[in-house]
C-alpha cells in the first residue's frame, strides 16, 4: 500500500479525496499498487465525511511518518502552505500543490530543494486548472524553444466577463456566483485584481524561460474597471474582452503582464467562455498550439492534482527530471511599455479628433461607438510609443487596452 497526506480539505483537497475514491482501481492499476490517503491535515474536524477519522491538526504527525512517501498541498495562500512545503521534502516526501501563490513565490528555491532531496515537487494545478499544460511544456514541448504564452488563465474572471456580456449581468451578483461555484479564491479580490493570472504567468513565463519573476512587480490590471463601453468596442471590432496573462522574451530579458486586451476573433482564446481557460503557446517548431479546459473548480482542479500524484508513484524516485529556476533578477525583467502589439485608445470628441488620433496612431481601425465617442486601433508598436503619439496630439483618451491577433 502506497500511504500519502492531504494537506487542506477545501474545496480541490476534498476534490482530490473525492477523484481518488471515484477512480481508485484504476489509479491503483496504474501505480501498480493501492493508493491509500492516510492522513488529512486541516484545522477542522469533517465527522460526516468517510475519511473524518484520518483527520489531523498537526503536521509532524505526517512528517514524522516514514509510511507516508507523498504530500498534497492544496492549504492555499503562502504561509504556512510554504513552511510545510519545505519541510516535508527536508523529510525526503514527494510534494504535489495547487498552490500558485507558493509555486509563483518559493518556486525556485522548492525545486532545488526537492532535487537535492531525491524527491519530487509538481504542480500541474496551479496553472490552467484541470488543464494539462505544465507537464506538456517541460515535456512534450521540450524540443522548442518557446517563444510566447498568452491566455485566459483565471476562470473566475472569465466566468465573469462573459456573463456581462452575454446577458448584462451585474459584476457583483455573478462573482458570487462564481464563489458558490467554488471558482474563486478564498479572497476573490486575487482573481479580479489579476493577482491570480499574475502568479499562473510568472509560472509559465519560468517554465518557458527558467526565470522566475516577482508576481507581485509584473504590470497587473485586473477586470473591475470594465464596463459597457469596453463591451461595445469589442462588439464593434468584432473582438472579445479577455483577462489575459502574457509573457515573451525580449532579447535576453523576460516581459510578463497581467492586463484586459481586446481579443480579435482570429485568435482562438476569443471565443473561450465562462469558466475555461484557454492558454495559447507559440513554439519555434511547432507554432501555436491551444490548451483549453475548464480553468477552475472542484473535480477539474482535483484531477490535475491526482495526475501529479501518479506521476509520482508511478516511476521510480529520482526518475523525474525537474525544471530548474532562477530567480530573476532587475536586469533579467523587461517593462510592460515594451510590449509591441496593436493598442485600441477610445475618446471622446468629434470626427476631426478621430482623424487626428487616427493619423498619430498610424491607425488600422476607428469606429464610431455611442454618442460622440469613438476608437482607434494603432498599428503595431510598443506601449510607450502608443502612449506617446496620442499625448503628442494633446487628446485624452477615456482608456486604451491591447489587442491580441
Ligand atoms: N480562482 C482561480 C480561478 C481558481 O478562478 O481561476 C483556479 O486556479
Amino acid at each position: 500500500m502506497i500511504q500519502i497526506a492531504i494537506l487542506g480539505f477545501g474545496v480541490v483537497g476534498s476534490g482530490t479525496a473525492e477523484v481518488l475514491a471515484e477512480n481508485k482501481k484504476q489509479i491503483d492499476a496504474y501505480c501498480g499498487d493501492e493508493v491509500n490517503v492516510k492522513y488529512i491535515l486541516d484545522l477542522r474536524e469533517f465527522p460526516e465525511h468517510p475519511l473524518g477519522g484520518r483527520v489531523v491538526h498537526d503536521i509532524n504527525v505526517i512528517l514524522g511518518d516514514p509510511e507516508v512517501v507523498l504530500v498534497a498541498e492544496m492549504m492555499g495562500g503562502a504561509h504556512p502552505a510554504y513552511d510545510f512545503t519545505r519541510a516535508a521534502l527536508e523529510a525526503g516526501k514527494h510534494v504535489v500543490t495547487s498552490n500558485k501563490e507558493v509555486v509563483a513565490t518559493f518556486g525556485a528555491e522548492l525545486l532545488k530543494l526537492a532535487t537535492e532531496k531525491g524527491v519530487c515537487y509538481l504542480f500541474e494545478a496551479s496553472v490552467g486548472g484541470g488543464i494539462p499544460i505544465i507537464r506538456p511544456m517541460q515535456t512534450d514541448l521540450a524540443s522548442n524553444e518557446i517563444l510566447s504564452v498568452s491566455g485566459i488563465l483565471n476562470g473566475t474572471t472569465n466566468f465573469i466577463l462573459t456573463k456581462m456580456k452575454n446577458e448584462g449581468a451585474e459584476f457583483a451578483e455573478v462573482l458570487k456566483e462564481a464563489q458558490a461555484k467554488g471558482y474563486a479564491e478564498a479572497n476573490p479580490t486575487a482573481d479580479v485584481e489579476g493577482l491570480d493570472a499574475a502568479r499562473k504567468i510568472v509560472i509559465l513565463a519560468a517554465l518557458a524561460f527558467g526565470k522566475l519573476l516577482d508576481p507581485n512587480r509584473i504590470s497587473t490590471e485586473g477586470i473591475t474597471k470594465i464596463g459597457r463601453d469596453h463591451t461595445a468596442v469589442a462588439d464593434k471590432l468584432g473582438a472579445s474582452v479577455k483577462l489575459i496573462g502574457h509573457t515573451e522574451r525580449i532579447g535576453d530579458r523576460v516581459l510578463a503582464l497581467v492586463s484586459p486586451f481586446l481579443v480579435s476573433s482570429a485568435n482562438p482564446i476569443c471565443h473561450v467562455d465562462d469558466v475555461y481557460n484557454g492558454i495559447l503557446v507559440e513554439a519555434n517548431m511547432l507554432g501555436r498550439a491551444l490548451f483549453y479546459g475548464a480553468g477552475a473548480g472542484k473535480l477539474p482542479t482535483a484531477s490535475a492534482v491526482v495526475a501529479d500524484i501518479l506521476d509520482i508513484l508511478s516511476r521510480r524516485a529520482g526518475e523525474r527530471k525537474l525544471p530548474k529556476w532562477t530567480p530573476a533578477t532587475e536586469t533579467d525583467v523587461a517593462s510592460a511599455e515594451e510590449l509591441v502589439s496593436r493598442y485600441c485608445y477610445v475618446f471622446e470628441g468629434c470626427a476631426k479628433c478621430a482623424e487626428k488620433a487616427k493619423a498619430a496612431l498610424q491607425g488600422e481601425e476607428c469606429v464610431f461607438l455611442e454618442g460622440s465617442k469613438f476608437a482607434v486601433v494603432s498599428k503595431k508598436m510598443t506601449r510607450k510609443d502608443a502612449d506617446a503619439a496620442i499625448c503628442s496630439t494633446g487628446l485624452e483618451p477615456l482608456f486604451s487596452l491591447p489587442v491580441l491577433d
